[in-house]
């Protein structure tokens, strides 16, 4: 793992053009201030698909044409704190539905203090954990005749460029059977004024989410970054539909990082990107969808029209 990131810095830094994956933002650190992003007034995407949770949870159980009588797996990829999934539990429980609920985390922590929640919050439903990396896990219980249905929410799938969106979507299809259902979270394609607040908080706590990164490299590999010697870049526009993050460097400085053995030179002004969060319509959409073998169902959105949940059906 750690040589994953010290490989990966060590080839984007250098690039020409800097680059450090996003992906290294979620150290417990990370996934801390994340939260705090969940919670900031700019971040519109979390109560927008809570929106969607909360107001059209009869909807949702419908478009994925679920059975009261028929036993099926609800997975959900990302877990977290589940705060939008428990509407949906709240609803199938108190509907007497036959499901057990599957949710995968990178987090063990993040695992445990969410099954010691719904344990307490639903005792009738049953939670079967699983730590680890998506498809590993996706593919142990390919072979499981059950149903699924599985929750990708967030727009967790906006960090992905969107070849790699492809390629996801087309690992996650191969791991389900026929007839079973995706609902996918995505922010829609939205004015400035709205998305880029989202990412450009007045109280600096996406700044401290994306120099995150830099810390990390100073913790982890020794590195010897100055954090007030960079600054915090957000980019958005409407015809590209994609928020953009980027550190700066506020003055020409040389990095040295030590488990690297090695200096990195930064002009005043010169950026690393850090971060790509997609924003979609349904061409985008059904451009991520087009070879794979999901089919899209129905979309549904929130009452100001930010954020859709596609349901998707594997055919
Ligand atoms: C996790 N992901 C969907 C967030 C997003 O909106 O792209 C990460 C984030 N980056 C800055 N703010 C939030």
């Amino acid at each position: 793992m750690i040589n994953n990131f010290k490989n990966d810095v060590n080839e984007g830094l250098s690039k020409v053009n800097k680059t450090l994956s996003s992906k290294y933002f979620y150290d417990k650190k990370g996934d801390a201030i994340f939260v705090e992003i969940m919670n900031m007034p700019e971040y519109y995407l979390t109560n927008a698909e809570m929106d969607i949770f909360k107001n059209q949870t009869q909807n949702i159980i419908d478009s994925l044409k679920l059975q009261k009588d028929t036993f099926f797996e609800l997975v959900e990829l990302g877990a977290g704190d589940g705060t939008k999934t428990k509407q949906l539990l709240q609803k199938l429980d108190d509907d007497g539905y036959d499901f057990e609920y599957v949710p995968i985390d990178i987090s063990q922590n993040a695992l445990n203090q969410l099954e010691t929640t719904l344990h307490k919050e639903f005792p009738n439903v049953n939670v079967s954990k699983r730590q680890g990396e998506y498809f590993k896990i996706l593919s142990s219980f390919k072979d499981t005749k059950a149903p699924k249905v599985v929750l990708f929410l967030g727009s967790n799938i906006g960090n992905l460029l969107d070849d790699n969106a492809k390629r996801f979507v087309a690992s996650l299809s191969e791991s389900l059977n026929t007839n079973d259902k995706i609902l996918l979270g995505v922010d829609l394609i939205k004015s400035v004024d709205i998305v880029l607040p989202a990412y450009n908080d007045k109280q600096g706590i996406t700044k401290r989410f994306n120099l995150n990164v830099l810390e990390r490299i100073n913790r982890e590999l020794e590195g010897d970054f100055n954090l007030d010697e960079f600054d915090h870049l957000p980019e958005y526009t409407v015809v590209e539909g994609i928020a953009k993050s980027y550190l700066v460097s506020k003055i020409d400085q040389i990095v040295t990082i030590d488990s690297l053995n090695k200096s990195f030179v930064f002009k005043k002004g010169e950026k690393i990107h850090t971060e790509i969060s997609r924003k979609y319509n349904d061409d985008i959409i059904n451009n991520i969808l087009k070879d794979s073998q999901l089919k899209l169902i129905t979309r549904l959105t929130d009452c100001k029209h930010y954020f859709a949940d596609y349901i998707l059906e594997k055919v």
